[in-house]
């Protein structure tokens, strides 16, 4: 099973419900919503009560990404808000086993984000507690940027641990991700991918979504 999960971060915020409706009514599976600080990404987003306003326009999964510091402080205001997965930056928590463990008691599931620079070992003794490792495909902090080639390599190493372990984790793809790009990374072996720009910056969310199914599929 693959799934598509837009990014509300290219929404338009003062539109932000309808949007929401609009990308499911379009085949959505996961709303992505972007949490930054200006601190762990030189960009500010929206924190609980965006989440919680989302939560209540949608039945879909809401897969929060916390691209911030201390990130273990906030993950209980983001469950509560309504979060059906949330993702902390490997790179922000120094006791991740922790803030995975933290996630579940907060009755969300867990994932685990690299960025582009951080080597596929650090998810090692991380990969059988979580339900997804996101590779990072463009360096986290704004919608729209061009996808890092070597993340293809990236993703296809993730698949082969995953593979050899037996395990169901789950890869996810962030950044850069649009009609050019969906088939490669479809091929090096992921399963959630988001789109930002792309989806909303597109005439007709249903029939990008439909376009980047077809493309998927054909893997
Ligand atoms: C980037 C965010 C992404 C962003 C992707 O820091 O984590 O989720 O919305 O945007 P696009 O799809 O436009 O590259
Ligand atoms: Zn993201």
């Amino acid at each position: 099973m693959k799934y598509i999960a837009p990014s509300i971060l290219s929404a338009d915020f003062a539109r932000l419900g309808d949007e929401v409706k609009a990308v499911e009514a379009a085949g959505a599976d996961w709303i992505h919503a972007d949490v930054m600080d200006g601190h762990f990404v030189p960009n500010i987003t929206f924190g609980p009560l965006i989440v919680e306003a989302v939560r209540r326009v949608t039945r879909l999964p809401i897969d929060v990404h916390l691209m911030i510091e201390s990130a273990e402080d906030y993950i209980p205001a983001f469950a509560k808000a309504g979060a059906t997965y949330i993702s902390v930056q490997i790179e922000s928590c120094i006791h991740l086993n922790r803030s995975i463990q933290l996630i579940r008691e907060c009755g969300a599931k867990p994932g685990v984000v690299l960025n582009p620079s951080t080597p596929l070992q650090f998810v090692e003794w991380i990969l059988e507690l979580v339900e997804y490792v996101l590779v990072m495909s463009v360096n986290p902090g704004f919608g729209g940027q061009a996808f890092i080639p070597n993340s293809l390599d990236k993703i296809k190493e993730l698949r082969r641990m995953i593979q050899n372990r037996k395990l169901n984790t789950l890869i996810e793809i962030d950044g850069g991700v649009n009609e050019k790009t969906i088939s490669e990374i479809a091929d090096a072996g992921v399963d959630i991918f988001v789109a930002g720009s792309a989806i909303f910056g597109s005439r007709d969310y249903k029939e990008t979504i439909g376009n980047f199914k077809n493309k998927i599929d054909k893997n």
